[in-house]
């Protein structure tokens, strides 16, 4: 492993509800960096991200995930979220009886242990629902009740921000995202990029949303396995051409960089 490694993820094999699902992922990733994961339906997108978050629904069989230099793999999601991990959802909960600045208050509360300072939360909550477009009064709706589409995942990209996570893992921030929406939101994951030495991994089928954004690597995920890794341009031609030739083992598997 480097030494210089965030995330390492190394011959890791998942299964949910004893179907293997990832089979041997190698993953590296440096603070500072931005990996982009792209794959057909069902590939395992989503479970490599719920697995790097720690979900108990995600079995590992095989190999581990380190993450800031120390073995991660079997420690719980909240620890990983104190670690400085976050994963915003494909489908975001709807949460009744807390608020959306509630919930941002106490995940502050509990990665920092220490009293949130609300005079400066709101202030920070102000300007970073400004960069989303969102109307501050969100602040105080119910976590996600109610919300569009597109607010539940603005709400997501606010609560990166605020949390200002070492590693953020977006799982299709962008999908259902009028074409507003995905430049505000780009716009925030910008923000994000800005923070010295935040890495991101963002999963996705829409290339919209990485147009303004710089991508250091995009992985192709068919069927469990990363079949390739190529700079931020594969981006681009996986639009144009699609996954047909990942899937039918056209390209060498080896990777490209
Ligand atoms: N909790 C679960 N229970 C049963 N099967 C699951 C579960 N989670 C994932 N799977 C299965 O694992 C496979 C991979 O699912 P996953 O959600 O990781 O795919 P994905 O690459 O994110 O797809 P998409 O692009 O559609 O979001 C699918 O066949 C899915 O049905
Ligand atoms: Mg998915």
């Amino acid at each position: 492993m480097s030494e210089q490694s965030l995330l390492h993820v190394s011959n890791l094999s998942v299964s949910v509800e004893n179907l293997p699902i990832l089979k041997g992922i190698d993953l590296d990733i440096k603070p500072g960096e931005t990996h982009v994961i792209m794959g057909p339906n069902g590939a395992g997108k989503s479970t490599l991200g719920y697995t790097i978050m720690g979900n108990p629904r995600y079995s590992v069989t095989g190999g581990n995930i380190n993450f800031d230099g120390k073995d991660i793999t079997n420690e719980s999601t909240d620890k990983r979220a104190k670690d400085g991990i976050f994963l915003s959802f494909q489908n975001p909960l709807e949460v009744s009886g807390i608020s959306l600045g509630g919930f941002i208050r106490n995940a502050i509360h509990e990665k920092t242990g220490k009293p949130v300072k609300l005079f400066a939360m709101r202030k920070q909550l102000q300007n970073n629902m400004g960069l989303l477009n969102m109307d501050l009064n969100y602040a105080d709706r119910d976590l996600n009740v109610g919300f569009s589409g597109g607010e539940k995942k603005k709400a997501e990209i606010l609560q990166m921000l605020m949390l200002n996570p070492k590693l953020a893992i977006l799982d299709e921030t962008d999908s259902g995202l009028d074409v507003d929406a995905v430049r505000t939101v780009s716009e925030g994951i910008k923000e994000y990029q800005k923070k010295e030495d935040g890495a991101l991994l963002i999963i996705t089928h829409s290339t919209k949303i990485l147009e303004s954004l710089h991508v250091d690597y995009t992985h192709v995920l068919v069927k469990g396995k990363i079949v390739y890794t190529g700079d931020g341009t594969l981006v681009e031609e996986i639009n144009e051409k699609g996954f047909e030739r990942f899937i039918n083992n056209e390209v060498d598997s080896s990777v490209a960089i």
